[in-house]
């Protein structure tokens, strides 16, 4: 089932703690610059760009030149608190990323659960809470390399998703669709990317729990990424498998002239390959 539909592509930076405000600045003027000549209005359909920087740099997206042209590309974050504001030291809540011009924001990274002890409960507060503030969340799931030798990976994302999907249905009517990222722990930063047919075939089982949940067409609108050691060459067999929409990418976005790359081969369907 591939639920065919007009999604736009959608790629996604994330720097994680990488990039001072200076580097981010420059970056970000280069990205503006290049992708404002890049992107005609066909394009613009054909994919939509979001970087996340650190949130110390959040602030260049505002700052950095091109003013008076529209931001080519999206600002997103890459967490953020599940309350809009109290006593919880060292966060942020989504109303302060929505100042800097925040759309987007990434729920329940590996490296979050794995290193700030984020769980399936609160990866669904967190979700639900951005979407109330018309933050798109991309919720991340992935199963681990043991997960995938014990052939748990259904049972793993199932796990994971199942709480998201419940708090989703509460606010499903009023929101925009949230983005899913596949990211299997073992493929992150490994340089061993999943098979693009494994990837797709993850992707549908994905799609199809949705589905079952808050129903086809709320499923047939929402974008699914692929992430994990994805970069130049790779990227383009990732978004022409089946009901796979776009990746969310680490360390090859990193350098303005691979991400630009990379966005360009997003672009083209697989017939312009
Ligand atoms: P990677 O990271 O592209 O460096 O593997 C992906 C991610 O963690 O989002």
């Amino acid at each position: 089932m591939t639920f065919a539909s007009q999604r736009t592509r959608l790629m996604v930076a994330n720097w994680k703690m990488h990039k001072t405000l200076a580097e981010t600045r420059q970056y970000f003027h280069e990205l503006s610059t290049r992708l404002s000549t890049m992107m005609d209005e066909r394009a613009s359909k054909d994919v939509e760009v979001v970087v996340c920087p650190p949130f110390t740099a959040l602030s260049a997206y505002r700052t950095t030149a091109l003013e008076e042209l529209s931001h080519p590309f999206a600002l997103g974050a890459q967490t953020m608190h599940a309350r809009s504001e109290g006593a919880f030291t060292g966060e942020i809540s989504a109303p302060m990323l929505i100042e800097h011009g925040v759309t987007y924001v990434i729920i329940g990274h590996s490296e979050r659960r794995q290193y700030a002890g984020e769980s399936d409960a609160s990866v669904s507060e967190k979700t639900v809470q951005a979407l109330r503030h018309q933050l798109v969340p991309i919720v991340c799931l992935g199963e681990t390399a043991d997960d995938r030798a014990a052939d748990q990976t259904k049972a793993v994302l199932s796990r994971q998703l199942a709480p998201v999907l419940q708090a989703v249905k509460t606010v499903a009517e009023e929101t925009p669709p949230f983005v899913i990222a596949y990211e299997p722990v073992w493929a992150i930063g490994s340089g061993q990317a999943a098979t693009p047919e494994d990837a797709s075939a993850v992707a549908t089982f994905i799609r199809e729990t949705v589905a079952d949940a808050l129903g086809q067409s709320y499923a047939s609108r929402l974008r699914i990424l692929y992430g994990g050691s994805v970069n130049a060459d790779n990227i383009a067999s990732f978004v022409n498998a089946p009901n796979i929409d776009g990746a969310l990418v680490g360390g090859a976005s990193l350098d303005v002239n691979q991400w630009l790359t990379m966005i360009e081969r997003a672009r083209r369907r697989g017939d312009e390959q």
